[in-house]
């Protein structure tokens, strides 16, 4: 084959597209992540894990990460001065992993506005309340507090706003009678353990994405409350009685 002939060849083979890369920020627990880990080794995330990123030395998240083969990174914030010379730092760790999203999966920290904006458009976080209630900390005690007859988990684009930003997915939990904090977490739990890898999964395929003030699924503009799974839905989903 003559020199030219294989150029052209060259030209028209395409490059080859990689798994979409993924990297995860954690504080504690993760449990959402071990969600994550677990359709990835079905094969059905649609994309890969490359690292998980704790701002905590002893974060169980750390060993289910090592456990399943993926980077896992300490990165403690008392090492810095500043929460803008913390996230700096942050940036660049995640930045060498080169992810196509980050997902935050229970990281206790303010971001700072620099760090929103260098991944807005491709993080994602899970709050465990029927946005736009209950945004911030304590929200079971909350909404039990508040008697309601509804609860739940929400995935949405980060923005600058806390547990502000658009929401693709949520959940929805009864409050039964006589429920407490903690069977009402456990509940959200699995919940959250639901509808992450879903979301996930959307954003990596293409068919999630953040345009202007909404989050939009399959070119169409979801609700303020995103796509909401009822509870039979959900409860079916987990084989709950
Ligand atoms: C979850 O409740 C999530 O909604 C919140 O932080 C918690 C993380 O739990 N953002 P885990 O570490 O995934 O078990």
């Amino acid at each position: 084959m003559s020199d030219y002939a294989s150029d052209t060849l060259n030209d028209l083979t395409p490059e080859p597209t990689g798994a979409r890369r993924v990297v995860v920020l954690i504080s504690g627990n993760g449990s959402n992540l071990q969600a994550l880990i677990d359709e990835q080794t079905h094969d059905r995330l649609g994309g890969e894990i490359v690292a998980v990123i704790s701002n905590v030395a002893d974060a169980y998240g750390l060993q289910r990460a090592r456990d399943a083969g993926i980077d896992a990174v300490v990165l403690p914030h008392g090492e810095y001065d500043s929460r803008e010379a913390y996230d700096g730092a942050l940036i660049k760790v995640i930045e060498r992993h080169e992810p196509d999203l980050v997902v935050l999966a229970g990281f206790m920290r303010i971001l700072s506005s620099r760090f929103v904006q260098r991944f807005h458009g491709r993080m994602l976080n899970i709050h465990p309340s029927l946005l736009p209630a209950y945004r911030g900390l304590n929200t079971h005690a909350k909404a039990l507090a508040d008697g309601v007859a509804e609860h739940g988990c929400s995935v949405h684009f980060v923005t600058e706003e806390l547990d502000g930003g658009p929401v693709a997915i949520q959940a929805v939990v009864e409050v039964s009678e006589g429920e407490t904090e903690a069977s009402l977490k456990e509940k959200v739990h699995a919940r959250e353990h639901l509808i992450y890898p879903i979301a996930v999964k959307w954003f990596l395929e293409g068919r999630l994405r953040l345009e202007g003030e909404a989050a939009v699924l399959d070119g169409t503009p979801l609700p303020p409350q995103g796509l909401r799974l009822s509870h039979a839905d959900a409860a079916e989903e987990l084989d709950e009685k």
